[in-house]
C-alpha cells in the first residue's frame, strides 16, 4: 500500500518539524489540501504555503484542490513543485481539457470524486488519468467518519479501470485509519491519504508504517 499523509492535520505552528517528520518517514507522497471556502465550506491554505512546503519536502507533492475553477491554477500548482494535481470532477466543466493541461504542464493528472458522484462519470476520461481520488468523507474538514459506500465505489472503479485498459491508480481520502484502511486494501485501493491518523498519533512514523503494511 502507498501512503500520502495529509498536512491538514499537522501542527501549523511548526511546519518545518512536521515536514522533517514526513521526509524521514516511509510515506510515498505528501497530500496538500487547498480549500477556497466556495467549493467546500472551509478555507485551508494556498500558494504561499504550497511553495514553502515544496522547497523543503523531499516527498512528491500530491495537491488536492477543493476550489472552483481549478483550471486557472495549473501553472501555479506546477511551479510549487507538485507531482500530482487533483481536480474535482464537480468543479470542472471542461474536464477533458483540464486533464490535458495538467499533463502538458508536466504533472500527473488526477480527478477527485465527492461521495455522491458516481464512478461512471469518469468513463470517457479514465484512459487519460494517472490517478482517481475517491473522497470517503464530504470534503472540507479533517477528522470525519469514513463513508462505508466508498468500498463499493473502489470495486466499481477497479472494474472501470481494468475494462478500459487505464493505468489509473486509486487513492482514497477521508476517515482513513487501520480498520478502514484494511477494508480499502481489500477492495483494491492503491494509495491511502491519512491526516488525523498520522499527525494525531504519538508515533507518526509507526502510523505510516502500519498503513503501508496493509
Ligand atoms: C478533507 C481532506 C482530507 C483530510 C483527511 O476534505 O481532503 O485530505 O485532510 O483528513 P482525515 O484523514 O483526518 O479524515
Ligand atoms: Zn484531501
Amino acid at each position: 500500500m502507498q501512503v500520502s499523509p495529509s498536512l491538514l492535520a499537522a501542527n501549523f505552528t511548526n511546519l518545518q518539524r512536521e515536514i522533517d517528520m514526513i521526509n524521514t518517514s516511509e510515506a510515498d507522497m505528501l497530500h496538500l489540501d487547498v480549500m477556497d471556502g466556495v467549493f467546500v465550506p472551509n478555507i485551508s491554505f494556498g500558494f504561499p504555503v504550497l511553495n514553502a512546503v515544496g522547497r523543503i519536502s523531499t516527498k512528491p507533492l500530491d495537491v488536492h484542490l477543493m476550489i472552483v475553477e481549478p483550471q486557472k491554477f495549473v501553472s501555479q500548482v506546477r511551479d510549487c513543485g507538485a507531482s500530482i494535481m487533483n481536480v474535482h470532477q464537480e468543479a470542472c466543466i471542461h474536464l477533458d481539457r483540464t486533464i490535458h493541461e495538467i499533463k502538458e504542464a508536466g504533472m500527473k493528472a488526477a480527478v477527485t470524486l465527492n461521495p455522491s458522484t458516481p464512478v461512471g462519470t469518469l468513463e470517457d476520461v479514465i484512459a487519460e488519468l494517472d490517478m482517481v481520488l475517491l473522497m470517503s468523507v464530504n470534503p472540507g474538514f479533517g477528522g470525519q467518519k469514513f463513508i462505508e459506500n466508498t468500498l463499493t465505489k473502489v470495486c466499481r472503479l477497479k472494474e472501470l479501470i481494468s475494462s478500459s485498459g487505464s493505468k489509473a491508480r486509486i487513492e482514497v481520502d477521508g476517515g482513513v485509519n487501520l480498520s478502514t484502511g484494511r477494508m480499502l486494501a481489500g477492495a483494491g485501493a492503491d494509495i491511502l491519504v491519512a491526516g488525523s491518523f498520522v499527525f494525531g498519533s504519538p508515533t507518526p512514523h509507526e502510523a505510516i508504517r502500519s498503513l503501508k503494511a496493509l
